[in-house]
């Protein structure tokens, strides 16, 4: 791995740091942060470099990135080969324009790459600039299929609860998650959603024993319900990110599937988080053997090194828009060559230095650890490579979550920033623990012992 190594330590002084903080309270308006937060923290906490699965704040102090930024940083922070790519094809080609017939020689290596990796068959790549963009940019594919092949009022889009699938007006409209909506309305309309699956807290109260998928199965209701010959697709996270890192049951997709296939509906995957090794596959619907009809894809692509992300669709999509000539969408920064040759040498270390197996391995390995910890707290330990989340529980028995108002979640991940890990709460008591993909025993090894600190803290604090 070529990573700046341990030398990587700029430091700020006091004075510096005081008036950053200034600074960021007084002219930067954050994505999705508590204003409230950071203005009791007297500013917010200031990351200034990083390698490895490892971040240093402005003030020296390094971290674990649980989180690998949002879910994305695969290959891990400091890569310098990433930066001579960059600097290379910005030397040599910075821009051009993907419109009007044109193209350039990255931009076809990167959509061969791509269709040979995606889940999809026949694959042709629209590329985007992240995950938003991406899933627009499928709904509108998804309804362009059915309007070009005769069916404009097959336009509904049913996707489901604890879904995130960003925050442009279509994706947004998509989304299911509390916060999201409220001041935004009118959303996009035609979008409906269907309760998500999750064994834990099953929502039909059923156990393995009893269960018949009733989750796949609410899909079918809901088509009955819209019309068939309204629903233009189906859209689901393989396994939910955001929403807390939660995976369905054996057989669910298959399901879906099916459902998908006998009332003429796409599935729709969205892999933006899933994509490009998270969760110990290439791609996380690989998990159910299943083929989507189009796949969204972001974060890993780069791993963050570079905005960037793309859509796979089948070749049955793209039929009716070859015969009808143009599609009439895409984005300035579309196959950005930048953009393309950082993504190339990303997926090339990406498969050669093996991460998705390592992913495998980790994974497992790093639930395993925390379920060992014996924590009366810790429910449920869910994921799939590392893509996963801790549940944190008042009542194992009956799987009962603290009132929140008590802000466990928060709780502990305030205390793990003491403590030397970056911990995202997520909705409803969990905790992300999504490192980058390059990370080793030893670093799970610190990870759990940090993270177990920080939930006895946390759960003393919180029982008095
Ligand atoms: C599954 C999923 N889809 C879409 C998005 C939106 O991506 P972006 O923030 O790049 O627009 C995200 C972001 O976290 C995501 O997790």
């Amino acid at each position: 791995m070529n990573c700046r190594g341990d030398d990587f330590s700029v430091t700020y002084s006091e004075t510096q740091i005081e008036q950053m903080k200034k600074d960021d309270l007084q002219y930067f308006l954050h994505p999705t942060s508590s204003i409230l937060d950071m203005e009791a923290w007297g500013g917010p906490r200031i990351i200034a470099e990083g390698n490895g699965i490892r971040v240093k704040s402005v003030e020296g102090k390094s971290y674990i990135d649980c989180g690998a930024g949002l879910w994305l940083n695969n290959v891990g922070f400091g890569r310098t080969e990433l930066a001579d790519a960059a600097k290379e094809q910005m030397e040599k080609l910075s821009y051009f324009q993907c419109f009007n017939g044109y193209s350039h020689p990255l931009v076809i290596e990167l959509a061969k790459k791509v269709s040979a990796m995606a889940p999809v068959d026949e694959a042709r790549i629209f590329f985007t600039s992240g995950g938003s963009e991406s899933n627009d940019t499928a709904y509108k594919l998804a309804r362009t299929f059915w309007y070009l092949n005769g069916k404009p009022d097959k336009n509904h889009i049913i996707g489901r609860s604890k879904a995130y699938h960003g925050v442009s007006y279509g994706a947004v409209s998509a989304t299911s998650l509390p916060g999201f909506w409220d001041g935004f309305r009118p959303l996009v309309p035609n979008f409906h959603h269907i309760p998500h699956p999750h064994c834990y807290f099953c929502a039909w109260g059923k156990e393995q024993s009893n269960c018949s998928l009733e989750c796949a199965d609410a899909l079918e209701q809901k088509i009955l319900e819209v019309g068939q010959e309204h629903v233009a697709g189906f859209t689901a996270e393989p396994v939910i990110g955001t929403g807390g890192a939660i995976v369905p049951p054996a057989g669910y997709y298959q399901k879906i599937r099916e459902i998908c296939d006998k009332y003429d509906v796409l599935f729709i995957a969205d892999e933006v988080i899933c994509g490009f090794g998270r969760t110990g596959k290439m791609f996380g619907i690989e998990h159910w053997g299943v083929t989507p009809d189009i796949v969204m894809m972001a974060k890993g692509i780069t791993s963050g090194y570079i905005p960037m992300g793309a859509v796979a669709i089948s070749g049955e999509v793209f039929a009716p828009i070859k015969k009808h000539g143009i599609l009439m969408h895409g984005y300035t920064y579309s196959g950005h060559p930048v953009a393309c040759a950082v993504s190339l040498k990303n997926l090339e270390i990406v498969e050669c230095e093996n991460l998705v197996e390592n992913t495998a391995v980790m994974g497992e390995m790093l639930r395993a650890k925390i379920r060992e910890l014996g924590i009366p707290c810790i429910g449920e330990v869910r994921g799939l490579g590392l893509m996963n989340a801790v549940q944190l529980v008042k009542d194992l028995e009956n799987h009962t979550r603290f009132d929140a108002s008590v802000g466990f979640a928060k709780k502990v991940s305030n205390l793990a920033w003491e403590n030397g890990l970056i911990l995202r709460p997520l909705i409803d008591d969990g905790l992300q623990l999504s490192p980058s993909l390059v990370i080793t025993e030893s670093d799970i090894d610190e990870l759990v012992q940090k993270l177990a600190v920080s939930i006895e803290e946390g759960y003393r604090e919180i029982m008095g």
